[in-house]
């Protein structure tokens, strides 16, 4: 079932449940949250399933990942990070790249600018043009967040090996439900 979200929070409230690092990167970049990261951040920070509707550029991938980016950094700065997926991404191939760029890749390269350390939260893209080394590599030492379509999903658990990388699996985003929810594809 689900409930709507009446309740929005405010930029200290947010503030409050994220890394000092990530809190420092967020403030620096923009001015304030959006709608979706007000009602939507601290539900995910507590493990709450979600599900944000808002327009077009109104800060929902981001959303999606500022807490688990913040919770990965508290992590790895204890050095505690595991050999485990922790996070899988889902996406169409067409929307992967850029969104990974601004909403994944920067953040955590800013974020490291002011630890003014490698974090080593690692991050890796799984599409059927995937090679055999780069399979075998992400088998080896497993990406931190996955970042994948829905059909190599189906694929990766299905794969024995894999799935044993998958058993401490704390996220899984789903963006773009509608090009998913929008065709008569099935998926698992
Ligand atoms: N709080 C914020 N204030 C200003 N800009 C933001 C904020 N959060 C994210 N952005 C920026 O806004 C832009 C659009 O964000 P994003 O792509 O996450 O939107 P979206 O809701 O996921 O859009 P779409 O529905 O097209 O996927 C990005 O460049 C992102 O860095
Ligand atoms: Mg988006």
């Amino acid at each position: 079932m689900i409930e709507k979200q009446e309740k929005s929070y405010t930029d200290k409230e947010i503030y409050r449940v994220l890394h000092p690092w990530v809190k420092k990167w967020f403030s620096g970049k923009f001015e304030t949250f959006s709608e979706a990261q007000r009602y939507a951040i601290m539900d995910i920070h507590t493990g709450e399933n979600v599900l944000v509707s808002s327009p077009t550029g109104s800060g929902k991938t981001l959303t999606a990942f500022l807490s688990i980016i913040s919770e990965l950094t508290t992590l790895a700065e204890k050095q505690e990070l595991d050999d485990n997926v922790y996070c899988i991404y889902i996406s169409p191939l067409k929307a992967l790249d850029n969104d990974i760029e601004k909403n994944l890749e920067e953040p955590l390269k800013e974020i490291e600018a002011i630890a003014g350390m490698e974090l080593g939260i690692r991050k890796a893209v799984r599409t059927g043009d995937t090679t055999q080394y780069q399979r075998s590599k992400m088998l080896k030492t497993p990406p931190h967040i996955i970042i994948t379509t829905p059909e190599t999903l189906s694929i990766l658990l299905c794969a024995p090996k894999f799935r044993e990388k998958l058993s401490n699996l704390k996220y899984l985003i789903v963006d773009e439900i509608h090009s998913l929810a929008d065709n008569k594809r099935e998926y698992i």
